[in-house]
């Protein structure tokens, strides 16, 4: 197990010599809010509506196997540069990313983690044994961003919870996924502790220009999920996007990052495989043109490629997850 460990390190820290830190080397020094880590990769922050500094590239969790696969995958995330992760009482990820970071002995401090609470359990009454339930999955004793995971249920209530867990310093961010520009206004506008995030669908494909403009009145910084249409839907042969990617001498999937970060937007993309995770973290060296970003803002269908959360059947199911 020590070998195998050992065997990794080594094998990305080559690749990151030969990948990402050189790649990573001459835009970034003209680009203000970045740092380097402990592994020499450097990152991009947000600072989010409460000052908290959040990594704007991260890994997601869903779909990521059983527990053993999940911390196999966070080691190796955290190995390559990754600080944040993206977890949910519902993916059943948790406890692989707190055995993942545990055995990774990065210090807790220097990692970004975001989880969300289930809709199911989205309530005054449930919310803190929830929230709870995740910190012991997690084995640590406060969480960066605590996200409402669908605007179901009682998400006053359950953010009543959020808040105070927030002022105590148990969360350091609160937010929300999946809210359309009706819900946030009505949320900040009834809320003393507005979202820091709002965590939704956003590719080439679904860009959600309306909801970013809607959410920037209230200082929401938007973060996307599936940014590449979860690797089916056609985001990532897009002919218009491998043209770019030609162009840049890069791959469709880090024009897609690229154009998200540029527009403020925080990115997670999910994937098990180092080689993918090097790819998905050197998106820094270039940046994308006009004529790029005037033919990506055609290509929105202005429709969700994964369902449409407003369907009577689908707002049942969401409520029993
Ligand atoms: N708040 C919400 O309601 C919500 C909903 C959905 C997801 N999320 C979060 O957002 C994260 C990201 O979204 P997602 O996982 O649904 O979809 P995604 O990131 O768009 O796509 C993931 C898929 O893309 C593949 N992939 C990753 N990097 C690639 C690359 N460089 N080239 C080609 N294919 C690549 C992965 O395959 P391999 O693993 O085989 O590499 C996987 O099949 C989730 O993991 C989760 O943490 C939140």
């Amino acid at each position: 197990m020590q070998n195998t460990t050992n065997d990794r390190r080594e094998f990305l820290k080559t690749s990151l010599k030969a990948g990402v830190v050189l790649g990573l080397s001459g835009v970034l020094g003209s680009l203000s809010a970045n740092t380097t880590n402990s592994q020499g990769v450097k990152m991009q922050f947000s600072t989010l509506n409460n000052g908290v500094k959040m990594p704007m590239l991260g890994i997601g969790t869903l779909n990521m196997g059983n527990t053993k696969e999940v911390q196999n995958a966070i080691e190796s995330a955290l190995e390559v540069g990754y600080r944040l992760i993206d977890t949910a009482q519902r993916y059943g990820t948790e406890e692989g990313v707190g055995a993942g970071i545990k055995s990774s002995g990065i210090k807790r401090e220097e990692i970004f983690i975001t989880t969300k609470l289930r809709p199911s359990l989205t309530n005054e009454k449930d919310a803190l044994k929830a929230f709870e339930g995740s910190l012991k999955n997690l084995q640590t004793d406060y969480v960066d961003l605590f996200l409402l995971h669908w605007p179901l249920n009682d998400t006053y209530g359950a953010w009543r919870v959020m808040s105070k867990l927030h002022k105590e310093g148990r969360i350091k961010a609160i937010g929300v996924c999946n809210f359309l520009p009706d819900r946030i206004v009505d949320f900040c506008l009834n809320n003393e502790i507005k979202p820091a995030i709002n965590q939704v669908e956003c590719n080439p494909l679904y860009q959600r220009a309306n909801l970013q403009k809607v959410m920037q009145e209230y200082n929401v910084k938007l973060e996307s999920w599936a940014s590449f249409g979860q690797g089916r839907s056609g985001v990532l042969d897009n002919p218009v996007l491998m043209s770019i990617a030609k162009k840049h001498n890069k791959s469709v999937a880090q024009v897609i990052l690229r154009w998200l970060i540029e527009r403020d937007i925080i990115v997670i993309p999910k994937t098990t495989r180092k080689e993918r995770m090097l790819e998905n973290i050197n998106i820094f060296d270039f940046k994308l043109d006009e004529n790029d970003k005037t033919a990506i803002a055609k290509l929105d269908k202005g429709v969700s490629l994964s369902f449409n959360q407003q369907d009577v059947e689908r707002v049942k199911w969401l409520n029993s997850l």
